[in-house]
């Protein structure tokens, strides 16, 4: 890997390639000779191919939401709700192609997979998608910041300190909270001010911030419609895992997967890890006292 392709993956934006010889305009600007020759299975399973580009596929579509939540944050930090808003539903399309990418492998059986992935540990070594860094950067993004998964990284010290980073620095939801906090709804300081790289601890406070949100109807309309798109994320990014945990249910079943642990319970948990918190918690409470409703307690 060179200089450039280095430069790349850390997620800083490139120079166009000057146009070589033996390149059209298309060429040259989409990288296709680059793209195409990314391919390289391991096995002569014909289904390897559909695998690998479905991984590399998810694979840009998680830099490219990287690269539009750290496009929103800045939004944010300028104030700008509606231009923030916007690269948010950019995310919220993204999902929506990211998620179809299972139904390209949703062909393999047990049988299938152990073909290709005994092929991958015979060439490579044993292998777990918690060695991608891309996934990880946006979890840590969305506000699930768990220092474990960094020990996967120690081979690549330039990815453990472009995660380390993330992991120290605050997520879209930090963002999203303390731009509520410059408008003047009360979040308190110490959700604000804190240390980043610790798991975030839910707050009755801010639950109570996203209930005055959406207390009227016709009141703070923006504000609602910036908690149903961040709703919406969560939405797609939970599709995902549950695509994902369904396709381990296909085609592994209760095997020991990296860990030693069966994959199945391993990836359980991981469900109920859902971003913005107490934007589903005050779900429990918004339109509480329904305003129509003649039984409503008052
Ligand atoms: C369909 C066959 C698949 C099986 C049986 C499978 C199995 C697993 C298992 C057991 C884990 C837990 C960690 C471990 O033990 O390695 C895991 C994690 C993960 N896998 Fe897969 N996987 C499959 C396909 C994929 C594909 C196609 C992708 C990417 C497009 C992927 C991405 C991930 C990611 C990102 C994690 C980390 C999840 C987290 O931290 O919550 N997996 N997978």
């Amino acid at each position: 890997m060179n200089d450039k392709l280095n430069d790349s993956a850390s997620l800083e934006r490139l120079e166009p390639n000057s146009m070589a010889a033996g390149q059209t305009p298309y060429s040259a600007w989409m990288q296709t000779d680059a793209l195409h020759a990314l391919q390289r299975p391991v096995s002569d399973h014909p289904g390897e191919h559909a695998w690998i580009v479905t991984v590399q596929v998810s694979e840009l579509y998680w830099t490219l939401i990287i690269k539009e939540m750290q496009t929103a944050q800045r939004q944010f930090r300028a104030n700008d709700l509606t231009q923030a808003q916007r690269t948010l539903q950019r995310i919220v399309a993204h999902h929506e192609p990211l998620n179809a990418t299972w139904r390209s492998i949703a062909w393999m059986t047990p049988t299938d997979l152990l073909a290709i992935l005994s092929r991958a540990v015979a060439t490579y070594g044993k292998d777990t998608a918690l060695q991608g860094w891309a996934y990880r950067q946006m979890v840590y993004l969305l506000g699930i910041k768990q220092v474990e998964h960094l020990k996967h990284f120690t081979p690549q010290p330039q990815r453990w300190a472009q995660l380390s980073q993330a992991l120290a620095e605050p997520s879209i939801y930090d963002d999203v909270l303390a731009y509520l906090n410059r408008l003047g709804f009360a979040v308190p300081g110490d959700v604000l001010e804190r240390d980043f790289a610790v798991p975030y601890r839910p707050s009755k406070a801010v639950e109570e911030v996203w209930r005055d949100i959406y207390a009227a109807p016709s009141r703070n309309l923006e504000l609602q419609q910036l908690g149903e798109t961040l709703a919406d994320i969560a939405e797609g990014f939970s599709t995902w895992k549950h695509l994902h945990l369904m396709a381990t249910r296909r085609t592994f079943g209760a095997r020991p997967a990296y860990f030693g642990t069966e994959g199945i319970a391993w990836l359980k948990p991981t469900m109920d890890e859902i971003p913005f918190p107490e934007l589903w918690s005050a779900r429990g409470f918004i339109g509480d006292p329904p305003a129509a409703c003649p039984h409503a307690r008052k």
